[in-house]
This record gives structure tokens, C-alpha cells and sequence, in this order.
């Protein structure tokens, strides 16, 4: 039995998939599996993508893909983010797309293509105003050229990142738009036909559907959010993850009772105070004390006292059915994310990516 663990609903992640695939038309769907799934556990969402005919992978780094390959994935599976040069041997090995950055980074991979005698597939980053990684465009002119005597790279993609999909005000993203198809002529223009081209991650397949291109890379939208206001998009999604523990200790007190440390609580009157088996090891923040709340037997009970490391207190005065052994929900239905996210001042990916080591993932 788990003290504290993370149910995710599969058929939910299976519904978003398809949701995401509605929206975007004819391209394709690239998922990105960064941060162990944004918690939702990256080999096992792996497994159930590539049974749902995903047609691509993303992850943050080559730790990332190779714990994918080694768990027996062969899904084409691109790094989305940067590399440094001590991780481009095993990339080449495994046969992992990277997305190129510099043309330093280019001659390095090929140099270490040519040493294995193999081929790197590699997706040319725009910077078109994330101002994160990638060329920018004026570089990307010249590189196009150039490229062409890199015999060990293969350039499969052309891509860019948004930096404010959700902002009402379209402006931003329509420049960067507008600079990724110069940068997309100009590859078509030197005979670079067949590209994969990519722009869009999840709020961007909602908000500019003229940015799909032939594919889209998609993460918080498969665990079913789209943090980008009350526009109504979520409907179409289901939330694939609940976080739940269990009442480990329950203990009835005086009114003026101190909890937790620091003394951040007292008890304002007689109660019942339980004691949960979860804490900032799991991703439970501390800025969440004394302001969260969470359900048990279908009733929000308030987070009181400094949530600590292994243990987060909770008021269950007005619930007098809870005993040691209850399940206590902190995140799911009656606390969503959202709520939670805004109680720790974070946004819902920190805290889904927050989810510790120590919380069991348990998929139905
Ligand atoms: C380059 C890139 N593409 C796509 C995504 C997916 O974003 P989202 O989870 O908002 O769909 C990310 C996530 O951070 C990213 O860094």
C-alpha cells in the first residue's frame, strides 16, 4: 500500500491524444515526454503513445531519450532542447534527433557522426523571439548553405518555439510566425523539400491554428491542461493525474494548540488535526501551508501549519468520519491543479513536474 502516490487515468491520456489529434488537422504529433512525462512517468506514457501510433517523441536531454531506448523504444525521438558536447556520442549511437543550435554544434556532431560512420538526424532551431536557444535567422541563411558539406547530418526539421501562445494579444507570436516561414521558404528555396516543420506546442494548437505546419509537439495538453485562461478549450480534455496519500495520524486538540514549524498555525478553536505522509520530498511546496486544501471523504479540509518535508497537517475538525488509513486527495477532482498551482504561487507544470521520487505512480 502506497503512503503517497500519483493515479494516472491511461484512457484520459488516450482522450487528450485524440483531442490534440482533432485539432490539429493533418499534421502530426510529435509528444513531448520531458521531465519524466511532466511526472506522468516517461517510459510508461512512451509505451502507451507508441501503441496509439504517436508519431514522435520529445525529451529535454539525452538522459532523457536514452532511458527511453532503453526501455526498448524505437519511436523516432528528437531532443528538444540543447545538448552539450560530451552527450553527442551516445545521441549518435542511439540513433536520437537533436535540434541544432550553432554551427559549432553542427561541425561537432558531424565530426563525431563521421568518427562512428553514422548518420545524426537533426532539426535546425530558429530563434524567431523565444531568445532561449536556436539560430537566428539571419544565421540560419548562411547555415542552410554550408550545411550541405556536413555529409553526416541529415536535416529532417526546421522548428521554432513561441514564447506567448496564451497572450490575448496575438502580435508576438504572428512576428515569430512570420520569421519562421521566411526561414521555411528559404530551406524550401535550397532544395530542402521534405522537412518536418514544427512551431507549435500545446497552447499554440488551440490559439494559432495556422502555426500547426506538418507537425505540432505537444506536452501539458496529453495530461489534459491547457493553462491559458477560461477560454473553454478544456473541455475537450481530461486531467490524467490525481495525487493522493493517506491519514497517518490523527490527534484531537485544544483550542491555541501550535502546528507544525515555525508555529505558523494555532488552533483558533477545539478540532481534530491529521497528519498526512506527504511533504516538499514529494513536490507538496511549503508554499502551500496554511493556504492549500485538500478532500477527504468528499470535503475540503484546509492545509494548517508549515507543510515540512515529510508531512503536511490538515484541519479534519468538520469531517469527524476520518481515520488513520483514509485517502486523502491533494490534487483531482474537488482541488484541480490550477487551484493548487495558484495556492503555491507556481504554474501547473512546476508542480506536476515537482511530483518527487517518492510518489508511487499507479496507472488505471
Ligand atoms: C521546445 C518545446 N516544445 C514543446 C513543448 C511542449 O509545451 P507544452 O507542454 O506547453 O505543450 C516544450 C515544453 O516546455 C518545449 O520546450
Amino acid at each position: 500500500m502506497h503512503r503517497v502516490w500519483a493515479e494516472i487515468d491511461t484512457a484520459a491520456v488516450r482522450h487528450n491524444l485524440a483531442a490534440i489529434r482533432a485539432r490539429a488537422g493533418a499534421a502530426r504529433v510529435m509528444a513531448v515526454l520531458k521531465a519524466n512525462a511532466y511526472g506522468h512517468g516517461a517510459v510508461e506514457m512512451a509505451r502507451l503513445l507508441v501503441n496509439e501510433g504517436i508519431d514522435h517523441l520529445g525529451v529535454g536531454d539525452s538522459g532523457e531519450a536514452l532511458e527511453l531506448r532503453d526501455a526498448g523504444i524505437a519511436a523516432p525521438i528528437l531532443i528538444v532542447g540543447g545538448i552539450i558536447p560530451g552527450e553527442m556520442p551516445a545521441v549518435v549511437a542511439r540513433d536520437i534527433e537533436v535540434n541544432l543550435h550553432t554551427v559549432q554544434m553542427a561541425h561537432d556532431l558531424n565530426a563525431e557522426a563521421e568518427r562512428q560512420g553514422r548518420n545524426v538526424r537533426v532539426h535546425l532551431k530558429i530563434d524567431t523571439g523565444m531568445g532561449r536557444l536556436g539560430m537566428q535567422p539571419f544565421e540560419a541563411v548562411p547555415f542552410l548553405h554550408q550545411m550541405k558539406g556536413l555529409r553526416s547530418l541529415e536535416l529532417v526539421g526546421l522548428c521554432t518555439h513561441f514564447s506567448s501562445p496564451y497572450e490575448e494579444n496575438p502580435a508576438f507570436t504572428l512576428r515569430q510566425l512570420e520569421h519562421f516561414n521566411l526561414a521555411v521558404e528559404l530551406a524550401q528555396r535550397l532544395g530542402y523539400g521534405e522537412l518536418m516543420l514544427h512551431a507549435s506546442s500545446s497552447l499554440a494548437v488551440w490559439q494559432h491554428p495556422d502555426a500547426r505546419f506538418n507537425m505540432v509537439r505537444t506536452g501539458i495538453a496529453l495530461w489534459g491542461l491547457l493553462p491559458g485562461g477560461d477560454r473553454g478549450w478544456e473541455a475537450a480534455l481530461k486531467p490524467a493525474l490525481e495525487l493522493k496519500s493517506r491519514v497517518l495520524f490523527l490527534k484531537d486538540v485544544p483550542e491555541g494548540t501550535p502546528v507544525g514549524y515555525n508555529r505558523t498555525y494555532y488552533t483558533p478553536a477545539p478540532t481534530r488535526i491529521a497528519t498526512l505522509p506527504v511533504g516538499y520530498n514529494d513536490g507538496y511546496r511549503t508554499s502551500l501551508s496554511n493556504r492549500a486544501s485538500v478532500v477527504v471523504h468528499g470535503r475540503r479540509c484546509p492545509v494548517v501549519g508549515r507543510v515540512s518535508m515529510d508531512y503536511t497537517t490538515i484541519d479534519v475538525g468538520h469531517a469527524p468520519q476520518v481515520q488513520v488509513g483514509d485517502e486523502v486527495t491533494l490534487i483531482g477532482p474537488g482541488v484541480e491543479l490550477y487551484e493548487v498551482a495558484q495556492w503555491a504561487e507556481a504554474i501547473p507544470y512546476e508542480i506536476l513536474c515537482g511530483l518527487g521520487r517518492r510518489v508511487a505512480r499507479v496507472y488505471r
